[in-house]
């Protein structure tokens, strides 16, 4: 509905540089000043009341107007609001989406909204925030979904895992000399980060050298956009969030990559004139296992509905995975969830579902999203020169907190492939693992069981 009175004014504040529009002028929208003629009240029709969100006249959708006059197919108002491409909602420079995807209210409406020279939609929320939305990126997805039948899926299983606790006595832990020294020790390591999803390495070498010759141990690094073994401060020479000193949320790395790193390793050189910075971590497996006991129909929901992603932030890559890829990903063969895909500052805009979809997806995905965020859930550690951090990409999700001074951090990535190799046969020797090759049986003595 249009709630009013409203007035909207074109007033001198060019808002196009905010939206990224250059040399399109869009009208500033003030409550209460006075209505210009150059503005035009949009007729906003509802296609359907919605059954499930609430009782009330509630609508998902919306049609805008376009410029030939006709209606626009209905677009479901909380995608509309997610994608919004304001400079408070994508970043301007990493074009990482910013916006609090899952705060955003469950019934968020329309206010008002104007049509701005045949070129833009201006459009105000009930949350109070103002979008404008260019004929150029609305026409590209004028099409109506129709809303398919959902494949049946059966229970979520898990690989086997176990799980640490925000606040234990201790944490998994190895000895850089150990591990430097004999292979049974990498073993030990490497068991860690399998089992509990991450192991801390004490007595590591203030040294990037010795560092990344810590990596080497389990692989060799995987180089990417970011370059190989990574040794950086604070400078936003990439265009990533990750390389600033702002808080970063529980996120996996990679999601834009067809094949995601399996591990990575920080190691804190040094932090001067400066505190904060914190290093959080979040089980991934532990908070689907609780989606699915409180709600199994949202764990369905994230196994079921794909998201795309991407990488953009420099001028010379625009990185997508192959094909779009669930949040929760299970091994075709065992049938195994082995992979959480979190990553909502890289999540980029879908097309291919229709409302309900969109509204069953964000309904599973705010659920998850509350569950990654409780207080029991996060494991906050301080980095320290001398003990790297090494994690479980394709099961931990880490962040951290804000931090002011400079810092000094290096690591890298380890692939999937890599590591699973080193692993299987460090634990089962090479004869037993060369026979059990193509076995997808679901046991503990088939080296590729573990996945
Ligand atoms: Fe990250
Ligand atoms: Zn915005």
């Amino acid at each position: 509905m249009i709630r009013g009175p409203l007035r909207w004014t074109f007033g001198s504040q060019n808002l196009a540089s905010s939206f990224g529009q250059k040399g399109l002028m869009i009208p500033s929208v003030q409550t209460g000043s006075p209505r210009t003629s150059r503005s035009r009240r949009l007729l906003l029709q509802y296609l359907r009341k919605s059954s499930s969100l609430s009782a009330t006249a509630y609508s998902r959708t919306v049609q805008l107007p376009r410029p030939d006059g006709k209606l626009s197919p209905a677009f479901g108002k909380l995608w509309l609001r997610d994608n919004c491409q304001c400079s408070k909602c994508i970043h301007p420079d990493t074009k990482q989406r910013m916006v609090q995807s899952f705060s955003i209210p469950r019934d968020i409406d329309i206010v008002d909204a104007v049509v701005y020279q045949e070129q833009a939609i201006n459009v105000e929320w009930s949350d109070g925030h103002v979008s404008c939305y260019p004929f150029s990126f609305l026409n590209r997805r004028m099409r109506n979904i129709p809303p398919r039948n959902p494949a049946k899926l059966g229970d979520i299983q898990w690989r086997p895992f176990e799980t640490c606790t925000p606040g234990q006595e201790q944490y998994p832990t190895v000895s850089y000399s150990a591990v430097m020294a004999n292979d049974k020790a990498v073993l030990e390591w490497l068991e860690n980060i399998y089992r509990w999803g991450f192991c801390f390495v004490k007595d590591t070498p203030v040294d990037p050298q010795a560092t990344e010759a810590l990596l080497n141990r389990i692989a060799f690094i995987r180089t990417t956009h970011y370059g190989g073994f990574w040794d950086f401060t604070a400078d936003l020479a990439f265009k990533d969030t990750a390389y600033t000193n702002e808080f970063l949320g529980a996120h996996t790395d990679n999601t834009y990559f067809t094949d995601p790193a399996r591990l990575q390793l920080f190691h804190l050189l040094s932090h001067e004139n400066g505190d904060g910075g914190a290093s959080l971590l979040v089980d991934g497996f532990r908070a689907a296992k609780i989606l699915a006991e409180e709600n199994p129909g949202h764990a369905k929901t994230l196994r079921r509905l794909r998201q795309p992603a991407h990488a953009s932030g420099n001028e010379n890559h625009c990185i997508t995975p192959q094909q779009h890829y669930p949040v929760f990903d299970r091994h075709i063969g065992m049938p195994l969830l082995f992979q959480i895909r979190w990553n909502n500052y890289d999540r980029s805009i879908k097309w291919d579902w229709s409302v309900d979809e969109q509204y069953e997806w964000y309904e599973a995905a705010r659920h998850f999203d509350e569950i990654l965020r409780r207080p029991d859930m996060e494991i906050w550690t301080q980095l320290e020169p001398g003990t790297a951090l090494i994690f479980d990409n394709f099961r931990m999700l880490h962040g951290r907190s804000a931090f002011t001074g400079k810092r000094r951090m290096c690591g890298g990535y380890i692939n999937n492939d890599d590591f699973l190799s080193r692993y299987r046969l460090l634990k089962f020797g090479r004869e037993h693992v060369l026979n059990n090759l193509g076995n997808v049986k679901h046991s503990a003595p088939n080296p590729f069981f573990y996945i």
